[in-house]
């Protein structure tokens, strides 16, 4: 999960990561409020995640409460690469006398962490990195080890960063990796930090994504942004309210399947299927996982079936410690539960592997209407795109 600026610093803050005192908004007069209570020149800035608010016009000063009401209302709503500022945060104003760089991150490639830090922040750091590959300091992080304050001397030192500066970077340095390690961060970043003229160093923004498989670590749902009631992220909200690995996408076959490896297959296959057969296309990705009761079955169909573009069904599944008996009785009970209302649409459905026969025999016993039941996956492909496309 990406967190909003403001987020970010909340736990910047927690750590002992310095950051400007600030409040949040979400209309004109309470940025108004924000500012008087702030009692300071302000900053406008649009909480949206991505990068580039800058040079956007997202970030703007205020130096008193009548602009900041003023700024909040030409920003909200503001669209920034696509993300649409619902929120403003108001931010004491501090003038940065130099802008530096440094983040945390998970280095895949080399299986460690990284420390990044430059003398050269502020903008693109990006450009900094493929233009002058030297201003930017890496250094592997050792997560045994994590990064000391001799450690983080050393970085600022290899950054170039002043001699003078050096101290106080350093015990940022070494908060922000309590951020990372704490907070079961996969990536910490601030850009700009700042050093003012009076030798203070502070976040002046800040990017953090937080690891989803920590979650249960830890209080972060206050973070999550609330489940919108309809359209995708509405079907995306519920299937993982219910445990389930859905992503919507723009066709019209609806895919279930058992194993993410499965129905990433299964995907393929409906695909190519489809652009033999008027185009039709996979409509979502759903891994119902090891376990295929009544339940789940009837949680993935309702689902899949609730998507407005959906015009059939592929269910595939390959019996393993679930056998397909199981699953059959799975999908006739799920079926019965969703009704006629429920179910309007053809549901094609291939079992294999374990007592596959029987499971097949459980559905054509079953003689429901919508249910056709096809023994290959190629076949079964074939016919749910061709259903979808008629
Ligand atoms: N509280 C603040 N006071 C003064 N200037 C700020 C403040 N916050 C940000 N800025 C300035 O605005 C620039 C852009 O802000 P930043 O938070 O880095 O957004 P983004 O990276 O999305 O453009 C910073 O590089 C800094 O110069
Ligand atoms: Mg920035």
């Amino acid at each position: 999960m990406d967190l909003y600026e403001y987020q970010a610093k909340e736990l910047f803050a927690r750590h002992g990561v310095p950051v400007p005192r600030g409040r949040v908004a979400s209309t004109p007069q309470e940025a108004r409020m924000a500012a008087e209570e702030l009692k300071t020149a302000t900053v406008i800035k649009a909480q949206v995640k991505t990068g580039g608010r800058g040079k956007a016009g997202g970030v703007r000063p205020a130096p008193g409460p009548a602009s900041a009401e003023a700024e909040a209302l030409r920003v909200l709503g503001m669209d920034i690469k696509g993300h649409t500022a619902r929120t403003v945060l108001v931010e004491q104003a501090t003038v940065p006398f130099e802008e530096y760089y440094a983040a945390y991150l998970v280095d895949r490639a080399n299986r460690t962490f990284l420390a990044m830090v430059s003398s050269e922040g502020g903008m693109d750091i990006e450009e900094v990195a493929a233009t002058r590959p030297e201003a930017l300091a890496r250094m592997p992080v050792d997560p045994a080890v994590g990064v000391d304050r001799e450690t983080a001397r050393l970085l600022a030192g290899r950054a170039g960063l002043p001699e003078e500066v050096q101290g106080a970077v350093a015990d940022v340095l070494v908060a922000l990796w309590r951020v990372l390690v704490e907070e079961d961060a996969l990536l910490v970043e601030v850009n700009p930090l700042a050093c003012t003229s009076g030798g203070r160093v502070l976040a002046l923004d800040g990017k953090v994504t937080l690891d989803d498989n920590a979650a249960f670590r830890h209080d972060h749902e206050a973070f999550a942004d609330p489940p919108a009631a309809d359209g995708t992220a509405g079907l995306e909200a519920r299937a993982k309210a219910r445990g389930l690995n859905y992503v919507k996408l723009d066709g019209s076959v609806g895919v279930i399947g058992n194993g993410a490896g499965l129905v990433m297959s299964t995907l393929d296959v409906v695909a190519y299927a489809g652009s033999g057969a008027g185009g039709a296309r996979p409509a979502n990705f759903l891994d119902i996982g090891g376990g295929a009761s009544a339940q789940v079955m009837a949680d993935a169909l309702e689902i899949v079936l609730s998507d407005q573009d959906v015009r059939a069904v592929l269910v595939n599944v390959f019996g393993g410690i679930t056998a397909c008996d199981a699953v059959a009785n799975g999908i006739v009970s799920a079926l019965a539960m969703l009704g006629e209302q429920g179910v309007r649409h053809p549901i094609v459905v291939r079992l294999d592997g374990n007592n596959a026969e029987a499971g097949r025999a459980i559905l054509d016993a079953a003689r429901h209407p919508l249910v056709r039941v096809v023994t290959t996956m190629d076949d079964a492909a074939e016919l749910a795109a061709r259903l979808a496309a008629a």
